[in-house]
This record gives C-alpha cells, structure tokens and sequence, in this order.
C-alpha cells in the first residue's frame, strides 16, 4: 500500500474502483466509490466485515443528496444537514434506486454525511464521486484516529491519504429519518441535547434489539470497538489481576495496583476524552507488558453517551 498526501492520485484511485483510506473529523475511513459495487465488495473483504452492515456515504455537497435519496426529501433532512453539515452527524433515509445494493446492505434507506475534515473534502471534491466509507479498521475492533492505527490493519489496499487528523475520535451521530420523526441509531460525535434544540429525537430505537432490518444498525452490535485482550469497566471496589493498565478521564484518579495508568483528559473533559479514547485503547492493546485493560466510565450525557456506549462495548466480552 503506498502513503502519502496526493489527493489527486488519491482521488483517481477512487474513480479507477481502488480502495483509499483517509482521514475524517471523527475516524479514519476506509473509501470506494459508492456507485461501484465491485469496488464496495472490496471494502468489506478487506474489513472481513460481514454483507449485513451498510456503509456510510460520504458527500461534500448538498447537491448531492438528490442522487442519492428518493425525492421528495423532508424538510428535517434540509434542517439537519443546515445546523449539522459538515459535520460528524449521519442521516439515514430511502435511498434511489441507483444506490447499489451492498452499500446498503439490501436496505431501502442509505446512511449519508458530509464531512467537516479538509482532506477528506479536497478528497471527494477532486474525485467527483460520492465515497461509501465504513471505519478503517478490521470488523469488531478498534477505531483508527490515527495512521498508524490504518497502518495496523494490514490492509490490501491502493492508497493511505495523509492530512488533516482525525479531531472529535469517536465517530459520527447516526439518526434515522422516518416521515419527520428522528430516531437515534447510534450515539456519536454530535450530542444527542444539540440535534433536540432542533428537533426532536427519539431515543426508542436505540436499546432495542436488532430485530427489525429496517433500522439496523450494527454499530449497535454488543461486541463492537474492542481491543483485542481482557477489558473491563473499572471500578474501585473489584480485584485487579496483575499486568492491568487503566485508562482514566481525570488527573486525580491514582489507583496503585495498576501497572500503568493513561490519561484521556486531566478533568473529564468530554471533548478530550472523545479524541483521545480509542489511541489510549490502541495503545494498550499493543503494549505487551498489559494483559488487562480497565477503563473508567463517565456519565452518559451529552458527548458522554457516546463515549460510554464505546467503552461499554469494548468491555462487553467481559463484563455480565
Ligand atoms: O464517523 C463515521 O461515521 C465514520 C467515518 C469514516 O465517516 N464511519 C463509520 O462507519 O463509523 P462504520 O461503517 O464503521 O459505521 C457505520 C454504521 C454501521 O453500524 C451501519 O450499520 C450503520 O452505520 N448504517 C449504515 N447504513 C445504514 C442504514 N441504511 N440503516 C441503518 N444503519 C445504517
Ligand atoms: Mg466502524
């Protein structure tokens, strides 16, 4: 796989039906173009992710969407997108026909966003195509927020953009938009208390199990972004085993049965915790003198749930 910063030579990879990864506000993602079903297979091959698990189109006008949601298209999708595009904020709604289907994994609906990082701007400018892009890291496990994270996965693929890095590290809010109503689908970037002060949205869909196709969303799946050893939620009063590492929020927490502890913030800043979550996890999962990881939980509000609903599913192999 060849690294650098060419968009250009990035950009006619993604229109020869090559595989890109690059860089987002939220993740790094890994990109085809969205209207080449070849060249999406390939994305879920090199991610052994399963067909079952839509990807995300990445645009970088509004213009766009006409190609790619059925018309006409509420007023709530022109709203969202006004308040919240470019930005870390994902709207699921009934795709047009021309939409391949294993983007959307046979669905009727199609997640889109429009990102706010420049490279990955100058990246669908120049390339002129809409860019399905799931995150750049194998299916289940950790997200990457930087390119050695990329670099990890072993990919087979043509180009590994470099430039603007990753800034908000965990990924994008998906809401799914159904005659109006808005359903949360998966917690991310953008705080849940944010998109009310503009619409309502309805918290239902959420906790519910996977058992309907039309609103699945298998970010929602338990074992998801996990590092790949023993991680648990940490709290006081449990026994430590030896060799464990803790990734806290705040400068205060010391805790000394704990053979290295990694900070994400001094004092639980919620946006610094989000950007620097998933590198500590890194980190530690290829640090070999730790063999377990305990992480501190924060409270689900604001950019709190989302980063709660990852710890929670890094840790939910090992915790009942
Ligand atoms: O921040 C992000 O969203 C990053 C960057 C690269 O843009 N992308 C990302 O993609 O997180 P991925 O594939 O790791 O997660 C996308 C989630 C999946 O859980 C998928 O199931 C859901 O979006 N999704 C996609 N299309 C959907 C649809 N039509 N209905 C419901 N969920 C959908
Ligand atoms: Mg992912």
């Amino acid at each position: 796989m060849e690294i650098g910063t060419d968009a250009f030579k990035a950009a006619s990879i993604i229109q020869n039906g090559g595989l890109v990864a690059f860089p987002t506000e939220t993740v790094y993602g890994l990109g085809a173009n969205a209207l080449n079903s070849l060249a999406c297979a390939r994305i879920f091959e090199e991610k052994q992710r399963p067909t079952f698990d839509p990807l995300i189109i990445h645009i970088y006008q509004i213009e766009q969407l006409y190609k790619i949601f059925e018309s006409p298209i509420p007023d709530t999708v022109f709203e969202l997108a006004l308040n919240f595009w470019p930005g870390p904020l994902t709207i699921v709604y009934k795709k047009m026909r021309a939409i391949p289907d294993i983007v959307t994994a046979g669905l009727q609906t199609v997640a889109v966003r429009m990102p706010s990082n420049s490279t990955a701007r100058t990246l669908l400018e120049i390339s002129n195509v809409p860019i399905a892009a799931p995150s750049a890291n194998k299916f289940g496990s950790l997200s990457p927020t930087k390119p050695e994270h990329v670099l990890k996965q072993n990919f087979n693929i043509d180009y590994l953009l470099l430039g603007e890095n990753p800034t908000k590290g965990i990924e994008s809010t998906i809401l799914l938009i159904e005659e109006n109503e808005c359903f949360l689908l998966r917690p991310g970037a953008v705080a849940v208390e944010e998109i009310n002060k503009i619409r309502n949205v309805r918290m239902d869909l959420l906790n519910q199990k996977n058992n309907s196709p039309s609103i699945l969303a298998p970010g929602r799946l338990k074992y998801h972004y996990s590092p790949k050893k023993a991680t648990f939620l940490y709290k006081e009063e449990v026994s430590i085993p030896s060799n464990s590492a803790l990734i806290a929020h705040k400068k205060k927490l010391f805790d000394n049965r704990f053979k290295k502890i990694l900070y994400t913030s001094e004092n639980e800043n919620l946006i610094e915790i989000a950007a620097n979550l998933f590198d500590k996890m890194h980190i530690l999962e290829d640090d070999n003198e730790v063999e377990n990881i305990f992480i501190e939980p924060v409270k689900p509000e604001g950019l709190g749930l989302a980063i709660m609903d990852r710890i929670s599913k890094a840790c939910a192999k090992y915790s009942s």
